[in-house]
């Protein structure tokens, strides 16, 4: 569905990702994993459309999407829930959910019940500004405007991050039950232990470049990630 071809990403003069390639098969949920400052949100950014890249290419269903507008590809059903939840504070809940629905005018009223139906806690919340809601209800307002764009590929970074451990369970359960509705997911994180119970293929990035790629469940089990991410 989404294929990441050797790119490259300066900021200035500094390098942020070298060489970086991968691949997001339809229906899968494919994790990105590295510590802080790897370039995880700047490979997250070149897909969405927030960065160009110096080199390389992106496809997205077989269309070089690489130089096309943010727009264009919301259209196309790529949609990027940034890191750090950022809600529209002073805004309410339905109007952050507008907002992100306003690209799939026609299809506003069923995007919303279908998001209501997997976070009920929002409709509660509805005309509520979105800086009143918790920690977790902003990350789930977060998905949810996202969701509104109808994407068929979700990008999420670090979405657990600064979350209680209950609500980091949560909110994996809530990407598993996304993505079982159809949606392909690429999840950004530091958590890797969380990531991989969830995914099914993995890259671990580190300085900007892709060092481990593979199945999940083998990248679980290396010695290495055990050491590095997962504490053991
Ligand atoms: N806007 C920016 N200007 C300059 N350097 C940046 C900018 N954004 C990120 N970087 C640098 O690029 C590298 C990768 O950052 P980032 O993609 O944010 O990593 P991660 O999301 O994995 O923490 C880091 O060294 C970071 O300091
Ligand atoms: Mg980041």
């Amino acid at each position: 569905m989404l294929r990441v071809e050797e790119i490259e990403v300066f900021y200035d003069s500094i390098q942020a990702l070298r060489n970086v390639s991968f691949e997001v098969k339809e229906g899968e949920i494919f994790a990105l994993l590295g510590a802080n400052g790897a370039g995880k949100t700047t490979t997250l950014k070149t897909i969405s459309g927030l960065i160009i890249p110096r080199r390389g290419r992106i496809y997205f269903q077989e269309e070089d999407i690489t130089f096309l507008p943010i727009q264009e590809r919301v259209k196309r059903g790529i949609s990027q829930v940034p890191e750090g939840r950022r809600v529209f504070s002073k805004l309410t809940v339905e109007e952050n959910l507008l907002l992100g629905g306003y690209i799939r005018e026609r299809g506003i009223k069923k995007n919303l019940e279908a998001v209501f139906s997997l976070f009920p806690i929002l409709k509660e919340r509805l005309h509520q500004p979105a800086g009143t809601l918790s920690g977790g209800e902003q990350q789930m307002l977060s998905i949810a405007r996202a969701l509104m764009t109808e994407p068929r590929l979700l990008l999420l970074d670090e979405p657990s991050l600064g979350l209680a451990p209950l609500l980091v369970r949560d909110i994996f359960h809530y990407i598993k039950e996304i993505n079982e509705e159809g949606v392909t997911i690429l999840l950004v994180e530091q958590n890797a232990h969380m990531a991989l119970q969830i995914a099914n293929r993995a890259a671990l990035l580190q300085r900007g470049e892709v060092v481990l790629q593979g199945k999940a469940e083998d990248l679980r089990d290396m010695e290495s990630i055990k050491s590095a991410y997962l504490g053991g």
